[in-house]
């Protein structure tokens, strides 16, 4: 196997990116990047600390206070800012509809990105995220984009959010999610879209199971 094979998987919102890469990284023994969770940490600290997220100056001085960790163990991925345990904090509502607008800020992606190009430096990684096989990672040796329609992706995450015990309504998360899917397409920095060297997989048909086994022969055939 390539010592330095890296894998991006993108694709929009509520496609089942950080699951798969998740349990792909495993299959392979691969570090697992999840680069969202990073976005999230910053969106979090801002709300927290009552910064304006719209203020692109002020977001990117924010971050430069925040390290930001993730932290790999068995079944959880946690995320630390500043030693801070932040992973259940980083997923609520509240974030998630203020993420996008976090993450449109060039001059916050421009650190954002740096990072994560440094964390895949070790090599054998996979990165999950909207701009990873486009800008972070352009020559990762397996691209893949995740796809699903908005009611499907919206009844995984409704599943999700049952299965926590938290409140869930499934009309507001299909308008989240379409409403996010639009931002993140077509802001103007880094945009959502499929890399040309991506694979192009449509997973509302697919069980978690079988868009792992898909990936992972596409990245046995990259590396045979
Ligand atoms: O994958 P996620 O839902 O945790 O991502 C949260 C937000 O962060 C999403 O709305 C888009 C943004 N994001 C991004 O712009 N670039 C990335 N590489 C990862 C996430």
């Amino acid at each position: 196997m390539n010592e330095r094979l890296a894998i991006a998987i993108d694709g929009p919102a509520g496609a089942g990116k950080s699951t798969v890469a998740k349990l792909v990284a495993e299959k392979l023994s691969f570090l697992y990047i999840d680069t969202g969770a990073m976005y999230r940490a910053l969106t979090f600290s801002a709300l927290q600390q009552g910064v304006n997220l719209h203020d692109e100056n002020a977001m990117r001085t924010l971050l430069d206070t925040l390290n930001i960790k993730l932290v790999n163990e068995k079944e959880v991925s946690k995320v630390l800012i500043n030693q801070e345990d932040v992973t259940d904090k980083i997923r609520t509502n509240e974030v998630n509809q203020n993420v996008s607008l976090a993450s449109s800020h060039q001059a916050v992606r421009e650190e954002m990105v740096e990072r994560q190009r440094e964390l895949a430096k070790v090599g054998e990684v996979v990165l999950d995220g909207r701009d990873i096989g486009t800008h972070v990672l352009p020559n990762a040796q397996l691209k893949v984009f995740l796809t699903a329609s908005v009611e499907e992706r919206a009844q995984r995450r409704h599943e999700e959010q049952v299965k926590k015990g938290m409140p869930s309504d499934f009309e507001e998360l299909k308008a989240d999610i379409a409403r996010r899917d639009q931002f993140d397409s077509t802001r103007e920095v880094s945009p959502l879209r499929k890399a040309e060297d991506a694979e192009e997989l449509d997973t509302t048909h697919l069980s978690i199971e079988e868009v792992v086994q898909a990936i992972i022969e596409l990245a046995k055939a990259r590396i045979s």
